[in-house]
């Protein structure tokens, strides 16, 4: 049994923990306007039990994002992998460049997860009093489907750089109009994100196995019969 499988099944025993439906925590605004269009998902930026950064030069603009979660997260930093997502892309009502669905980042982890846009500020749920999710991704992302839409609902302004645990249960909101929009996030994990079509850096270049995507929105990471079937 991997540490990850002790992790996920010690979570399981708290499948009736009243503990989802928080708020996110701002960090305030980082004044940024991204021009360039991009598509970079989960690139890694640092490895675990390193303190070596490095961002590829299209990502070295949200510097000033990195910079403002390395200094919140400074007791864990070290001991992580680092993700960076940014997406500046055009979207429309009907394609919002964003998985639709409530849903908590990190969902039984204790990853971190920092998000910022320019457009279209996320959607949170903060229902009145806090609820329990069953321990199972499938059967969760239906309760946080039901849950989410209840409400009550609230965004904050953009280009508010927000910190997300796993309890904080939120979802794309829904476009008004077309538009450019950039959206970034750095995720912080214990966890190789070995998903194909994950943004590769190349001055990083770690020796992962990648394994293939779900039709369903898809955990960060895969699970170990995932990829077996890459490999086989
Ligand atoms: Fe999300």
């Amino acid at each position: 049994m991997t540490s990850q499988d002790t992790m996920m099944n010690d979570k399981r025993t708290t499948s009736d923990a009243r503990i989802y439906g928080t708020a996110p925590i701002s960090l305030g605004v980082v004044d940024l306007s991204p021009k360039e269009m991009m598509f970079w998902l989960y690139c890694p930026i640092k490895l675990i039990n390193s303190d070596e950064l490095v961002l590829p030069p299209n990502l070295m603009q949200f510097s000033p994002i990195v910079e403002a979660c390395m200094e919140d997260a400074a007791d864990i930093w070290r001991e992580r992998y680092v993700y960076l997502t940014a997406k500046t892309l055009w979207c429309t009502p009907d394609n919002t460049a964003q998985r639709p669905g409530w849903h908590c980042d990190g969902f039984m982890t204790d990853d971190l997860n920092y998000v910022w846009c320019d457009q279209e500020p996320t959607l949170f749920c903060l229902p009145e009093q806090l609820v329990a999710f069953t321990q199972d991704h499938p059967v969760a992302l239906k309760e946080m489907e039901f849950i989410g839409e209840q409400g009550p609902h609230m965004t904050y302004p953009l280009k508010t750089l927000l910190r997300l645990d796993d309890k904080v249960l939120h979802r794309v909101n829904d476009f008004s109009k077309a538009g450019i929009r950039s959206f970034v996030k750095l995720s912080i994990s214990r966890n190789a994100f070995n998903l194909v079509g994950n943004a590769i850096n190349h001055g990083l270049a770690p020796d992962w196995h990648y394994a293939n995507r779900s039709a369903e929105r898809n955990p960060e990471v895969a699970r170990l019969n995932d990829i077996a079937e890459v490999q086989s």
